[in-house]
Order: C-alpha cells, then sequence, then structure tokens
C-alpha cells in the first residue's frame, strides 16, 4: 500500500479508512496500555496521532519509537477527541525503517535555541519551525515564477562566475584554479591572470542585472532568479555572503513602471503566502509572540499575519530622497542622537536605522524611497536632469529596511561612459555591455528583490541566517 501524506489525511478527514503513513516521531507518550505517537512527514507543519495499544505490539518494538526515529505505520482512522485533529491512526502495524537513540540525538523533544539549531544546521530540517520556513519558501519560489509567467516575462540564467563588478563595491570573491602556494607573475611582478582557468581575473557574480538588461534590451521582460555572492564583511542579521536574487528587468519601462511593478510583486507573494501558507504561518506567528513575549509593549512587532494584511492593505509611501533626509534631520532622533549615525545632510548615505525610521515611525507602513544622490549608487543608474541624483529606488520594509533595489538605468551611451569614468568602471572591458546603448538603446528599468530579506518579512524571523538552508556568513561554510 502507498503512503498517504499527513497533509491529504488531516485534509480529507475521513474515518474508517485503511492508510499507511511514513514519517518521522515527534513525540511519544502513553501509558502502560497505550502509545500515543505524533508523526511528521513534512507535507504539512501538523502531525498525525498514532495510537497504538501495546499489547497489539512487541515490547522491543515499541522501544525502539522514540523522537526522531522513522516509522511505517499502518491502520484505520478513527475521529479523534484528544490530538487536536479531526482524524487520527488506530495501528495496526508499525515498522521502525530508522532508529533514532535518544542518548545521542541531538534534538530533544523541547525548544531549542536558534544559535543552536544553526550549530545543527544539518539537522534543522526536523523542527517544526524550520520545516515550517522551508515550506514558505518553497512557495515563495513557486510564487516568485508564477507572478512573472502570468504577466510574460522570460526567466534568464545569468552567469555565476563573471569577470565583471556589477555594483562596484569590490566585495567579490574570485574564481581561480591558480595555485595559491605558487602563484604565477608576469613582467611587471602582477598576478598573471593570463595563466588562469580562463585566461583572465574572475569572480563570483554580486548580480545577474548586467546580462539580464542584454537580454531585456531584446526580449523586453526577463527576470532572473539566482544565487548571488557578495564578500562584504558585515556580520549582521539581514546581510549573506550567498543569498538569492531575483532581477527583473523591463524595456520601456520608466522609474514609475518600475515602482508600480515592484509594489504589485511584493505584495503577490505575500498574498501569495496568505492563501497557501496560512498553517505554517498560524505557527511561525504563535513562535514570533512567544519569543517577544518578555520584550517591552512598544519593541514588539505587529503580529505576523496583521502585518502582512497591513501591507497589502496599503499603498507604499513614494518619497524622494531629499524629503526623506528633511524627515530625518528633524527627527528627535537624530536631534537626541539616538541613531548610531547622525544625519547630517543631503549626501549621507542612509543606514538601516534610518530606513527603519522612516518606515516604523514616520510612514508607518512600506516607503518607495527615490532619486538618491548619485555618488552613492550604481554607475548604470539614469541621472536625473538636476544631474545631482539618479532615478534609482529602494523599497524598505517594515523590520528589515531595504528590501528592494532598482532604478531606472542610463539609456545614453555617451553619459553611461560618462558615469563609468567618474567612477572607475573599467568601460574599455565592458563594451559587450556599452552595446545595447550603441545599438537600438531604450529606455529601460529593473530592481533586484533579496529572497531571503523577503523569506524574513514572510516569516517573522529575525535573522537571515535561519531563512536559507545553509547560511554562508563570515567565518561560516560548515555545512
Ligand atoms: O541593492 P542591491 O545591491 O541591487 C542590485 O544588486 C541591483 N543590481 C539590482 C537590480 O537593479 N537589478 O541588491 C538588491 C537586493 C537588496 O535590496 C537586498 O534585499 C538584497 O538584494 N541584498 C542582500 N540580501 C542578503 N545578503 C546580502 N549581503 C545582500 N545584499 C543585497
Ligand atoms: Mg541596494
Amino acid at each position: 500500500m502507498r503512503r498517504t501524506k499527513i497533509s491529504e489525511l488531516l485534509k480529507a478527514a475521513e474515518t474508517e479508512k485503511e492508510v499507511v503513513v511514513q514519517g518521522w516521531v515527534r513525540t511519544r507518550r502513553g501509558n502502560k496500555q497505550v502509545s500515543f505517537i505524533a508523526l511528521n512527514d513534512g507535507s504539512t507543519i501538523n502531525n498525525i496521532q498514532i495510537v497504538a495499544d501495546n499489547d497489539k505490539f512487541d515490547e522491543a518494538l515499541l522501544k525502539r519509537i522514540t523522537a526522531g526515529a522513522a516509522l511505517s505505520v499502518g491502520g484505520r482512522t478513527v475521529a479523534s477527541i484528544g490530538s487536536g485533529q479531526a482524524i487520527e491512526i488506530q495501528a495496526t502495524s508499525i515498522e521502525v525503517l530508522g532508529d533514532c537513540d535518544p542518548e545521542k540525538y541531538p534534538l530533544q523533544p523541547k525548544k531549542h535555541s536558534l544559535e543552536f539549531l544553526r550549530e545543527n544546521a544539518h539537522l534543522r530540517f526536523r523542527t517544526n519551525m524550520f520545516g515550517a520556513i522551508m515550506r514558505v519558501r518553497h512557495n515563495m519560489i513557486f510564487a516568485v515564477h508564477k507572478f512573472f509567467n502570468e504577466r510574460g516575462f522570460y526567466n534568464i540564467h545569468t552567469p555565476l562566475i563573471t569577470a565583471s563588478d556589477c555594483e562596484g563595491a569590490g566585495e567579490m570573491f574570485r574564481v581561480t584554479t591558480l595555485d595559491l602556494e605558487n602563484v604565477p607573475r608576469n613582467e611587471e611582478g602582477k598576478v598573471d591572470y593570463a595563466q588562469d582557468f580562463f585566461g583572465r581575473s574572475t569572480n563570483l557574480t554580486v548580480s545577474g542585472q548586467l546580462e539580464g538588461e542584454l537580454a531585456a534590451t531584446a526580449l523586453a521582460n526577463i527576470y532572473t532568479f539566482g544565487p548571488t555572492f557578495r564578500a562584504e564583511n558585515s556580520n549582521t542579521s539581514r546581510h549573506l555572503a550567498e543569498f538569492w536574487m531575483i532581477e527583473p528587468e523591463m524595456a520601456f519601462f520608466d522609474l514609475q513602471d518600475n515602482m508600480d511593478l515592484a509594489e504589485e510583486f511584493l505584495k503577490y507573494l505575500i498574498r501569495y503566502a496568505l492563501d497557501n501558507c496560512m498553517d505554517d504561518l498560524k505557527f511561525l506567528s504563535a513562535r514570533q509572540q512567544e519569543e517577544e513575549k518578555n520584550k517591552k509593549a512598544e519593541e514588539r512587532g505587529m503580529e505576523l499575519i496583521e502585518k502582512l494584511q497591513f501591507v497589502l492593505a496599503n499603498d507604499f509611501a513614494r518619497v524622494k530622497y531629499s524629503e526623506a533626509i528633511d524627515i530625518l534631520m528633524n527627527s528627535k532622533a537624530n536631534k537626541k542622537g539616538q541613531f548610531k549615525y547622525e544625519v547630517t545632510g543631503f549626501g549621507v548615505d542612509l543606514q538601516s536605522e534610518h530606513e527603519r525610521y522612516l518606515v516604523e515611525k514616520h510612514f508607518k507602513k512600506p516607503v518607495i524611497l527615490i532619486d538618491y544622490p548619485k555618488e552613492i549608487k550604481a554607475f548604470y543608474m539614469k541621472l536625473n536632469d538636476d544631474n545631482r541624483t539618479v532615478r534609482a529606488m529602494d523599497v524598505l520594509f517594515p523590520g528589515i529596511g531595504e528590501i528592494i533595489g532598482g532604478s531606472q538605468r542610463e539609456e545614453n551611451y555617451e553619459k553611461l561612459v560618462g558615469r563609468m569614468k567618474e567612477m572607475g568602471v573599467p568601460y574599455e572591458e565592458m563594451s559587450w555591455y556599452l552595446d545595447t546603448r550603441r545599438f537600438g538603446s531604450v529606455p529601460h528599468s529593473g530592481f533586484g528583490l533579496g529572497f531571503e530579506r523577503l523569506i524574513l518579512f514572510v516569516t517573522g524571523m529575525g535573522n537571515i541566517r535561519d531563512v536559507i538552508p545553509f547560511p554562508r556568513t563570515p567565518k561560516n561554510a560548515e555545512f
């Protein structure tokens, strides 16, 4: 008999059915006469309760039914009063597929700290919390593709190994096959990359945007969804060295269109989570409230599901960088020195504390900031007529800060080369990119959504290391 998924069984809630279920024991309790086994198979946050009359089974077998053990259980569904579900299974056969020694198993049937689970990242899939996060994550991946497919966007695979630095921040991981113990040198004494695998210096991509633009200036609407690598040494709860980014790029889109799409996209994803992940969201909401119960009322976040619905119900504020600076300069927090980084005027780069002030304290809803000073943004952004700001947009979310960064692109060849020269971008090596501006250039725009930041928001988790299966952060690549 094939196994029935626990999710399907609980949904149908039919009694008097012969079924086989397979999964892992979450808990086992009971008395001399009867055992109650909570079994989970990953298909849902909910467990099915197995009821076994002890006298029908060998004592030796029953002993092996411990938390973490893998079981195959045959039985009959019956109405349940005590399990929290409509049905449970009266077991007729139990096979232990895999034993789990309770003395040695690191996960105990109790609450573990997030740090402990990070140190045991290979086992944390087995916790309720991580299971819920992984199911939400999957649903969000699917919704990303669904959103773009429904709108006629093409998914483009951009290279992971590149020779360019899209963001110009120099935060790249080098890719090389050179012998680090014995690096070849050229006549000038510099590393001789001509002898390297690709015959030049290469790195892992920090963004698929530049290649995305090549595709968008032919296919019109494209998106990428790939791993992204940044060697920024920031040990924060918002940064990973390896994360996933979604980058749509649209020909004939100006900044307004770009903002509209970004807002529509985020709301679509959040609505999809509410429509398809409610059991997991309820669990995650309870987890968050438990975690925050010792915090002061004003430090507690909004309840998770309420927060998601709140984002859907409100238009994002659209604000110029210069207005944001005025708001921040005049804020009590700035005047009283409560920011770690004081806001001193036009030109300062906003820190996450400033972004969160704007969203959480001032506008009290998501904010799209536009028209940043050109000096603090990447070379490819379209210059405004004022010659000092660019058509950038950052979408800022409560509890997160920047969730999306994007812009209208500079489509004018001369202006773009001018910016590249000013910013020291090696334009001679990037004729492949500049060709888009030489041949049939069009106004176009795009943005990048940090996938893990989205998952942080949707799950209510506080640390980005807990929403990706295998986090890569400074000094950490164990699993
Ligand atoms: O703002 P960023 O650097 O923009 C770009 O890379 C553009 N090329 C996007 C585009 O216009 N096509 O990064 C975009 C988003 C950020 O808003 C943030 O959500 C996320 O990527 N991000 C990170 N997420 C996790 N860890 C990091 N180290 C991140 N750096 C950026
Ligand atoms: Mg950014």
